[in-house]
């Protein structure tokens, strides 16, 4: 079953105009907040509601606003829009086709939390979508729902948009944050975390796009509405990226909880021209790839993907098919994450680098026998050893596949060739 909360405003015509918003209903969230000028009372709805962070961790988002220390003052709150995660274009869409939903999101967001200057910092190569929240921001200024006294109410918000430069890191959020204050993309030590100490040493709260896209709709319709889908620990709704060899990837809106064969072959139409499944991804490129016939079985959720060895992360579902090479997928993903270490670290900055170097040779016909013991080394010299959760992600397509495909790896080192395509 796909739901059509989320992605409502999806193929209205000038769905990103203010005029358009405001008809389908948009801003009466932040009216309800205003008239009724309890900040905690949104801070509760939320909590209540179970919504947890769609930015991959899946922190419970309510929680994390309780974190802000009590009295202390500025705090910020960042859109976390930058969206690099392999597999993950979701939030794409909420940007350039409902700009205006994002908005709200951070302004009901901010007045919950007592922020008075809010960030969105946007993937740099996202052109289209820093065009139409440029122009919503500034029809949300000249309609008086942001800036001064928004709306009469005496509640004060300003705005900031800011693009990246084109670097993953940059969305893990202390290495944002660094990059916001005009610093290297580096990530810093947690603790402190951001809620407590974060932009410019301040109290800032940290949220990715459908998180924050999430709250005027549990605003306006309560927790329980929101409960009606999913589970008790995952509720509500969840935008899934699909893409590989499926008949029709994209973006869909679907219930916690749902099936991934409902979602692979009712919605998406099934494997493209019939060919079977090997694996699927089914949270993004950081998340554990799982043999398709495991994945079938499992459920979108939070607990149901850990049950079966992986991560619901960002809702990237990468859909693989019995043709595809994994050794090459898999140095094709380690190339990424080499490329995107930022260098603080020495577990991550060599050990992608060593990965990568090891899975091209196996690509290439040149592997050893001892290759994948050696791997599985580097793996265990990198997780849980590396700065922040860069290196940890790095590691999740190597070790995975060589634990759930091994037979393709050791194929390519016995007989210099592919089993998949010679
Ligand atoms: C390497 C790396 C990249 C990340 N990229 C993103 C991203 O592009 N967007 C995002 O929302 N969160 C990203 N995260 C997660 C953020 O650090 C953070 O947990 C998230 O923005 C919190 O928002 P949420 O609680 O609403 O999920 C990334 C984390 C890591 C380790």
């Amino acid at each position: 079953m796909q739901t059509n909360v989320l992605l409502r405003n999806v193929g209205v015509a000038d769905s990103y105009q203010i005029e358009t918003y405001v008809q389908q209903g948009g801003y009466q969230a932040l009216a309800k907040v205003l008239e009724e000028g309890q900040p905690s009372k949104v801070k509760e709805v939320v909590l209540n509601s179970g919504l947890r962070g769609r930015g991959g961790a899946g922190f419970p988002t309510g929680r994390k606003w309780m974190f802000l220390p009590k009295g202390v003052y500025p705090r910020y709150l960042v859109c976390n829009a930058d969206e690099g995660e392999p597999g993950t274009f979701k939030d794409r869409v909420l940007m350039e086709h409902d700009p205006h939903g994002v908005i709200e999101g951070i302004i009901v967001s901010s007045y919950a939390c007592e922020v008075e200057h809010a960030f969105i910092y946007i993937r740099g190569e996202y052109n289209l979508g820093y065009q139409r929240l440029r122009n919503a921001i500034d029809q949300a200024y000249a309609a008086g729902f942001l800036g001064k006294n928004i709306r009469g109410s005496g509640y004060d918000l300003e705005l900031s948009l800011i693009q990246g430069a084109g670097a993953y890191i940059c969305g893990e959020e202390t290495a944002l944050l660094s990059s916001l204050e005009g610093k290297r993309g580096h990530p810093k030590l947690k603790p402190p975390f951001p809620a407590a100490q974060g932009l410019y040493r301040k109290p800032t709260i940290i949220n990715n796009v459908e998180t924050l896209f999430n709250v005027p709709f549990i605003v306006l319709n309560g927790s329980d509405w929101y409960r009606q889908w999913g589970t008790e620990l995952s509720p509500g709704i969840k935008l899934f990226s699909v893409s590989g060899h499926v008949e029709r990837p994209g973006v869909y809106e679907v219930p916690l909880s749902t099936p991934i064969r409902d979602l692979v072959y009712d919605i998406c139409g099934g494997p493209k021209d019939g060919v079977p499944l090997k694996a699927i991804i089914p949270g993004g490129s950081s998340t554990r790839m799982v043999r398709a016939d495991v994945a079938m079985e499992a459920r979108l959720d939070y607990e149901a993907l850990c049950d079966v060895g992986s991560d619901l992360g960002s809702g990237a579902v990468i859909v693989v098919n019995e043709k595809t090479c994994l050794v090459r997928l898999v140095a094709r993903l380690a190339g990424f994450y080499r490329h995107e270490s930022c260098g603080k670290c020495i577990p991550c900055r060599e050990g992608t680098d060593w990965m990568y170097k090891i899975l091209q040779r196996i690509e290439r016909g040149e592997g050893r026998a001892e290759d994948l013991p050696l791997l599985l080394d580097i793996c265990n010299n990198i997780a849980g050893k590396s700065f922040c959760p860069l290196g940890d992600a790095a590691v999740q397509p190597v070790r995975s596949s060589i634990e759930r495909f091994g037979e393709e790896y050791e194929f390519h080192i016995r007989e210099k060739r592919c089993m998949v395509d010679g």
